[in-house]
């Protein structure tokens, strides 16, 4: 792997931990993380040992507080949607074919919560907090949070966090659907590697082909979606791993998946 500036990545076996790493700043989002992101991604999807990758932010008390407010300050209406038309890291996050497990180890705010919402599956710890905060410095969502969280959340929810901007805290998030876990701080990594550990031992095709026909779910309509799913289901029967986990079934033993 490259050596980055604002990022740092570690291989555990088959997950990969994507740390975002400006804790003076609580992990806030320049230009540089982003394009740094991009680039991390683009290397670890090319990787096959990585069959999970894990985002957190470094330190104790955030995750991400979202983008950079310095940044703001100088940009023009053109500028601002040239940076967001190029390739974000919200958008590389989503198109990444490997699971994505957000580790939310504190704030996770704005431009943070919506890093997590791009990701696949969000866990947090009991002191992480959540918002989209955006609307107290007089502007919104850019980073896909206002069509991400209502998919989410629901319309009314999402609403209520957009048009606040008020904090909600673990509880409430696991409450709403935001957050899939919650667990004490000191436990939250150990659990995350666990789960990610788990899935990192499906086949990875099979994993990756589930991802995309999720997704497609909240970007279609029922019968394109259903289509769709038959389509990638067949795909799966042509695999090598396909018949790895059904020669292992009837011989009652585990199967190893190659992702072939
Ligand atoms: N952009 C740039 N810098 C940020 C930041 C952001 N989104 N969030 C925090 N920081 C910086 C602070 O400016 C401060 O830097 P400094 O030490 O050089 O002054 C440092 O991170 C620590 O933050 P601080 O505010 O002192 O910590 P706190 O514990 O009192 O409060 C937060 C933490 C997260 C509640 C608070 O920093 C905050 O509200 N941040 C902005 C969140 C936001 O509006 N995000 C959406 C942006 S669209």
């Amino acid at each position: 792997m490259s050596n980055y500036e604002t990022i740092t990545i570690e291989k555990r076996g088959n997950v990969a931990i994507l740390t975002i790493n400006r804790p003076d700043k609580m992990n806030a989002l320049n230009k540089m993380v982003h394009a740094e992101g991009v680039a991390a991604l683009d290397e670890l999807r090319r990787d096959s040992a990585v069959r999970v990758l894990v985002i957190t932010g470094a330190g104790e008390k955030s995750f991400i507080a979202g983008a950079d407010i310095s940044e703001f300050e100088g940009q023009t209406p053109v500028t601002q949607r040239d940076l967001f038309h190029e390739k974000t890291f919200f958008n590389s996050i989503d198109a990444f074919p490997k699971p994505v497990i957000a580790m939310v180890n504190g704030f996770c705010l704005g431009g943070g919560n919506e890093l997590a919402l791009a990701c696949d599956l969000r866990v947090c710890s009991e002191n992480a907090r959540f918002a989209q905060p955006e609307i107290n410095l007089g502007i919104m969502c850019g980073g896909g949070g206002t069509q991400r969280l209502p998919r989410l959340i629901g319309e009314g929810r999402a609403m209520e966090i957009m048009l606040t901007g008020d904090m909600i805290d673990a509880e409430t998030a696991l409450r709403f659907g935001l957050v899939n876990h919650v667990y004490p701080a000191a436990e939250l990594e150990a659990k995350t590697m666990e789960l990610a550990a788990k899935i990192a031992e499906k086949a990875p095709i099979a994993l990756q082909l589930s991802k995309e026909a999720v997704k497609f779910a909240s970007r279609s309509n029922l019968d394109e979606g259903l289509r769709r799913e038959i389509d990638l289901f067949a795909i799966c029967f042509s695999t090598e791993d396909k018949k790895e986990g059904v020669s292992a079934f009837l011989e009652k033993r585990k199967p190893v998946f190659k992702g072939r």
